[in-house]
């Protein structure tokens, strides 16, 4: 990494712990236990206060990051719907659009990064979901921190879903690597297996969703969510400033009756549900 490389990582990793730190705002003074949970792993994550087993989980997957960002493996994979600040129209997203991409490159620009990918560790170690559920696999890396914090909490699962074959195998065979049996990958687009997939979480109490980036898709998913989460739970969304479509969905998603709170923390939202 180059001097400038390194300054500018540094200032994106300040710039979001501010963005952390002010989201949470929105609970402050709250007791209920999603705004607990999510108070407790801001703070964690801000401070980056991790005891030293988590520390050595992340750093592992940390390590399996670095060898899928410098992959100079090449894979053709089916699109269903993430596109970049875009959306796949709808005509597209049913059949997918074939893309041939390097694991390189896809590590670097789709898996969430590592500040984000703590929080969601902190998260879940802190709400301690017995049911969670992810959309959008990609590589595993979400999912290796969401479920590497299932194993240290000694219970629940993680049920990820990934539209794409070829995806969705590596994702498994990464989290293998890393010792992470406490997550499940299913293949499969979310409107193809959504509802089976929500019937066995049922009740769900945890979901983060980080796939198809179109703001009425978004309000869709979570509709079906909260009818297996009768509550209290925690709705994670990914991306909720990506794209018109998307900031009008969380806009949206934060005035909903079942919401408890809303809070913007810039890159991902965070929703209480009661
Ligand atoms: C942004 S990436 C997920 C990154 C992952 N959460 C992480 O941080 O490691 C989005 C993933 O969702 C998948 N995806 C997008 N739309 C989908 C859909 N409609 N059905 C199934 N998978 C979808 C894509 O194939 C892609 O792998």
């Amino acid at each position: 990494m180059t001097a400038g490389a390194i300054s500018a990582a540094l200032r994106r990793d300040s710039a979001d712990r501010i963005r952390m730190a002010n989201g949470v705002r929105a609970v402050a003074g709250r007791r209920d236990p999603a705004a607990l949970a999510l108070r407790r792993a801001v703070s964690a994550t801000v401070a980056g206060r991790t005891a030293r087993p988590e520390r050595e989980d992340m750093e592992r997957i940390e390590a399996l990051r670095r060898e899928l960002a410098a992959s100079s493996l090449v894979i053709e994979r089916i699109d269903h719907g993430a596109g970049e600040h875009e959306p796949l129209a709808v005509e597209a997203y049913h059949g997918g659009v074939t893309v041939t991409q390097g694991i390189g490159e896809f590590c670097r620009r789709s898996s969430v990064g590592p500040r984000w990918s703590r929080l969601l560790f902190h998260l879940v170690r802190e709400a301690a979901p017995a049911r969670a559920l992810e959309m959008g696999t990609a590589l595993g890396i979400s999912a290796a921190y969401q479920g590497a914090a299932l194993q240290r909490n000694g219970r629940g699962r993680l049920v990820t879903i990934e539209g794409s074959r070829p995806l969705a195998e590596i994702a498994r065979s990464n989290l293998a690597r890393l010792g992470i049996d406490s997550v499940d990958v299913v293949e499969g687009t979310f409107a193809d297996v959504l509802p089976a997939v929500l019937e066995r979480l049922r009740p769900l109490d945890y979901a983060y969703v980080d796939g198809h980036h179109d703001g009425r898709a978004t309000l869709d998913y979570v509709e079906q969510l909260l009818e297996v989460m009768p509550g209290p739970g925690i709705v994670v969304i990914d991306d909720i400033g990506i794209n018109a479509g998307m900031r009008e969905a969380w806009h949206a998603m934060s005035r909903h009756p079942r919401m408890t709170f809303a809070s913007d923390l810039r890159r991902l939202g965070v929703c209480g549900v009661g």
